[in-house]
């Protein structure tokens, strides 16, 4: 489908699931290099996003680890709020493990500099930040972003996981808000 309505607003096509699974492939072929002598690492999706990528992004990996999700709130509607709640805990031992988040797009950067507060709390030993979209105009955070498998613009996209007021995950492609 090349355009979408979703509540009152539009959408058109602005990356095809071709070429995101192309990125996606390339990131697991990063962190199948980085992770091959890593003992156990676990992935912890940020619901619910980032469970598409989530789910993508684990067939193309070849070494042995564990998932799990987790569950925060930061966006009403089309913009961030800025305030973080935690939803969904943890419930795996974390002491001195290293943990990937997979998440589905950094914005601002809040969610993400959260959950890092809540890993580094929990005695995690290493934490690494793999998402599937990152919106470098947008992020101002110091923490680095060790893998993003497409940078995009400032604009408002849904799609392949990502909701507009819950509305659009199902979709394959990325859809961008159409103002025409
Ligand atoms: P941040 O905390 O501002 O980095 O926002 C991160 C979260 O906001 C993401 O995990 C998404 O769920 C949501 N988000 C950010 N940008 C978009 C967008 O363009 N479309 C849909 N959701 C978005
Ligand atoms: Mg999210």
């Amino acid at each position: 489908m090349e355009r979408i309505k979703l509540h009152d607003k539009c959408f058109r096509v602005f990356i095809p699931y071709e070429k995101i699974e192309e990125s996606i492939k390339a990131v697991a072929r990063q962190l199948n290099d980085d992770y091959k002598e890593v003992e156990n690492p676990l992935f912890l999706s940020v619901l619910n996003g980032s469970f598409m990528f989530a789910a993508d992004l684990m067939k193309f990996l070849n070494f042995g680890c564990e998932i799990s999700f987790i569950k925060l709130s930061s966006y009403s509607g089309v913009e961030s709020t800025g305030e973080i709640k935690q939803i969904i805990g943890l419930n795996q031992p974390l002491k001195g493990r290293s943990v990937i988040i997979i998440e589905d797009i950094v914005d601002t950067g809040a969610t993400i500099v959260e959950l890092h507060k809540i890993l580094m709390n929990a005695g995690v030993k290493d934490i690494k930040i793999c998402t599937l979209l990152l919106k470098p105009d947008a992020y101002k955070k110091d923490l680095k972003i060790n893998y993003a498998a497409l940078q995009i613009p400032n604009d408002f996209i849904v799609g392949y996981g990502l909701d507009y007021n819950e509305l659009g995950r199902q979709y394959k492609d990325i859809y961008v808000l159409d103002n025409n």
